[in-house]
Order: C-alpha cells, then sequence, then structure tokens
C-alpha cells in the first residue's frame, strides 16, 4: 500500500542513482583506450568530471599555470599528474613539494635548494625541487599555506624562472611547469592580505575546480567497482563484490574526505573482510549508516535540512515532517484527535483538516495508512506498533 508519497523516498532515489552510474552515462573515448571509467587514472563521468577532464586536455600540451582547487582528497594531485602525463614534458620529472607539511626555512630550502654552509647543519650543498624538476613539472601542494617571504620568491620564478639558492649569490634559470593546489579559499586570503594579490593571478591563469564526492554521487558506484577491481588486481587482495545496500549506503553518505575516504574505507572493509568476500550494509561503519538522506533501509536518517547539493523537494519534506509531528501526537494521545490537537497546541478543527487534507492526497479513504512506516528522525527501537499509530478515522 502506498498511503504517503514521503513513506519511502528514499529507497527509490538511491536505486535510481545506483542504476544512473552504470546505465545513462556511456563510456567515452578516452575510457574505451585505457579500459578506466575517466580520465588519465582519474575515475568519473559526472559531468563536473568531464569539465575537469576537458580542461586537462586542453592545457596539458601548454605551459599554462594551472591552480587546482578543491576539498583534501577531491583528487588535485591526480589532477596534476594527468597534466604532467599528458605533455611533452612527462619525459622528465613530474616533483611534488607539500608546501603545509614543512617550517617556512626548511621549505625555501627544499624548494631553491641551498649552499653550502647556508645556515646551521648545512653541511654540503643541495639542490632544490625547482632545479629537480627542470625540463618537467613542479606540484606546488598546499599553497595556501606559503609565508609570504616565499610568495615572493616563487612570484619571481613564476614571471621569469629565476631564484637563488639559500646563501647563494649565483641566480639560477630553471623551465618548469608549474601546477599549485590548495584546499583554501584562497581568494578570500588574498582579501585577508595573507596570500599576495599578484601571485594569486599569476597562479590561476587555468583555474580546476575539483568537486567534492558529494556532489557527484552517481559516480560513486563507478568508484566502489574500480577500487575493488584495483584492490584485487593492483594488490593482490581478494576481489570482493559489495550488496546494493550496502552500495546504496556509500551513495548517500556525504564524504567530508573525498575520494580518498571512499578509497580507504573499501581497503580497510577488503582487508578486515572475510571469507564470504561481500561488503554488506552491517560491515559499514556506524557513521555511514546513522547518516545521509539515501539511507538504503529507507529510514529517515538525517534531519531534511541538512541537505547539500542535490537539493530537496520542499513541499515533500515539509509534508513530512508534518506527518509525523502529527503522528506522534496521536500516538501520545492514544487516537485521541482533541488530545492531540492539544499536545500541539492546534485548534481542534485545523488538526481535523490536516487529517481529511492527508486522507485525500495518500488516497486512502478506505483503507488505513501504514504509519508503521514512518520511522522516527533517530532510528528505532521503535515503541510504536501499527495498532497504535493507526489513523483514527
Ligand atoms: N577521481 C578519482 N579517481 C580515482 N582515484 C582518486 C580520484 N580522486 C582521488 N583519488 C584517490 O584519492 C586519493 C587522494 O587523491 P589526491 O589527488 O591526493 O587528492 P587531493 O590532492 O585533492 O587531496 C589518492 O589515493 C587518489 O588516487
Ligand atoms: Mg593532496
Amino acid at each position: 500500500m502506498r498511503a504517503f508519497e514521503f513513506v519511502s523516498p528514499e529507497t527509490e532515489t538511491t536505486d535510481e542513482v545506483v542504476v544512473a552510474a552504470s546505465e545513462a552515462t556511456p563510456a567515452t573515448v578516452d575510457e574505451v583506450e585505457s579500459g578506466r571509467p575517466g580520465f588519465a587514472g582519474i575515475i568519473g563521468r559526472h559531468r563536473s568530471m568531464q569539465a575537469v577532464f576537458d580542461i586537462v586536455r586542453r592545457v596539458a600540451g601548454t605551459n599554462a599555470t594551472v591552480l587546482v582547487t578543491g576539498e583534501s582528497g577531491t583528487g588535485k594531485e591526480l589532477v596534476a599528474q594527468a597534466i604532467h602525463e599528458r605533455s611533452r614534458r612527462r619525459l622528465q620529472r613530474l616533483v611534488p613539494v607539500h608546501c603545509g607539511a614543512i617550517p617556512e626555512d626548511l621549505l625555501e630550502s627544499e624548494m631553491f635548494g641551498h649552499e653550502r654552509g647556508a645556515f646551521t647543519g648545512a653541511i654540503c650543498s643541495r639542490v632544490g625541487r625547482f632545479r629537480l624538476a627542470d625540463g618537467g613539472t613542479i606540484f606546488l601542494d598546499e599553497i595556501g599555506d606559503m609565508s609570504p617571504k616565499l610568495q615572493v620568491k616563487l612570484l619571481r620564478v613564476l614571471e621569469n624562472g629565476m631564484f637563488e639558492p639559500v646563501g647563494g649569490i649565483t641566480t639560477q634559470c630553471v623551465d618548469v611547469r608549474i601546477v599549485a593546489a590548495t584546499n583554501r579559499n584562497l581568494e578570500e586570503a588574498v582579501a585577508d592580505r595573507r596570500f599576495r594579490e599578484d601571485l594569486y593571478y599569476r597562479l590561476r591563469v587555468v583555474p580546476v575546480e575539483m568537486p567534492p564526492l558529494r556532489e557527484r554521487r552517481e559516480d560513486i558506484p563507478l568508484l566502489v567497482e574500480w577500487f575493488l577491481g584495483h584492490l584485487h588486481s593492483a594488490k593482490g587482495l581478494p576481489r570482493f563484490e559489495i550488496t546494493d545496500d550496502a552500495l546504496g549506503i556509500l551513495t548517500a553518505y556525504h564524504w567530508p574526505g573525498n575520494v580518498r575516504e571512499l578509497k580507504n574505507l573499501l581497503e580497510q572493509l577488503v582487508v578486515l573482510g572475510d571469507t564470504e568476500r561481500v561488503i554488506r550494509a552491517e560491515h559499514l561503519p556506524p557513521q555511514l549508516r546513522g547518516g545521509g538522506r539515501l539511507s538504503a533501509t529507507g529510514g529517515w536518517t538525517t534531519p531534511p535540512w541538512d541537505f547539500d547539493q542535490q537539493g530537496i523537494d520542499f513541499y515533500r519534506e515539509m509534508a513530512s515532517i508534518e506527518d509525523r509531528i502529527i503522528a506522534r501526537a496521536l500516538h501520545i494521545s492514544r487516537g485521541n484527535k482533541k488530545e492531540a490537537a492539544r499536545l500541539l497546541n492546534l485548534n481542534r478543527t485545523t488538526l481535523l483538516e490536516k487529517l481529511k487534507r492527508k486522507r485525500e492526497v495518500a488516497n486512502v479513504l478506505t483503507t488505513q495508512p501504514d504509519w508503521a512506516a514512518l520511522n522516527p528522525l533517530v532510528v528505532p527501537p521503535s515503541v510504536e506498533t501499527s495498532e497504535d499509530l493507526r489513523l483514527p478515522s
């Protein structure tokens, strides 16, 4: 019986999402060539990823500086690799520098090298990453963390390829393509004068914005399938399958750590999995099972205001909230509508009117709505029985 529209929209939507990824998006030429669903090792078919691939394709053959922005784990470093590998520089090195992880003084010598005796402990001279990347690409990760002093030095390299090693007097010149990345809002940093405006514009000649995973949920089944295959073929781990329920939960989760979090979780599940070699809903960590609107169990497990880029159906959600509140009041009042109206601080006639409308909408004038299908916000143990929640006539 279909009592009310809202009763289990989650279950239906989950199915749609799963199907969308496998059927709606055809494989691209790159995929067919590489045998991988995506581009240059970056898995994804969502249109936001297609836009990323398109930029990578266009920019790879040039020397343009690229600024990749996006939350942690969205694949910024993969984009740098893709650009490098598709450029004529691929015969030389791609050198990463993780600017956030290294203290300022060390970072300077890391990037530009130092002369012998430049500072305490500099017992011999050292070649910096820019020199190592000569003819190739340098990947400056977490560029937003770079100190003002180094920002000046970097600006100069960007402008004419020149720099001096720490403690050195001779100027060195390199031919390096720069790809920078940040998970910070650099515009804000510029406004707060923490990041140089001239450097910002010099870096973002070609901006690439990586979408968070929750904004391309259709790609989640694809990524899951890819990683499960990859863990087997590349890491020699057993080949695991996943149930539709578990996949539904993964698709619904909001993934604050993005693809990295998904990848690590799957590896953990496979490594710790049992001999059955199937990932089931109950194997997933509680925070995944408890959160997400598209819960595979059909439960309404996050509040309706906790929605994301996918958006919601406003009227349906509002009706759903109203239904739950009324159901609760009728439960407490044991079906006494006058008492239920008092509990809700509503006129009795207002409540009666609402109940009448709901019956009409649900077209259940002759049958009983399935109130039991109203899962409480925070998942059971449910005390209600369908008997208690029966809509009084
Ligand atoms: N679209 C994707 N396809 C396949 N693997 C991905 C994708 N995005 C990220 N990863 C994987 O997730 C991890 C984090 O990616 P990374 O590029 O380091 O992210 P970021 O630099 O944005 O933090 C890496 O192991 C990477 O291989
Ligand atoms: Mg990174």
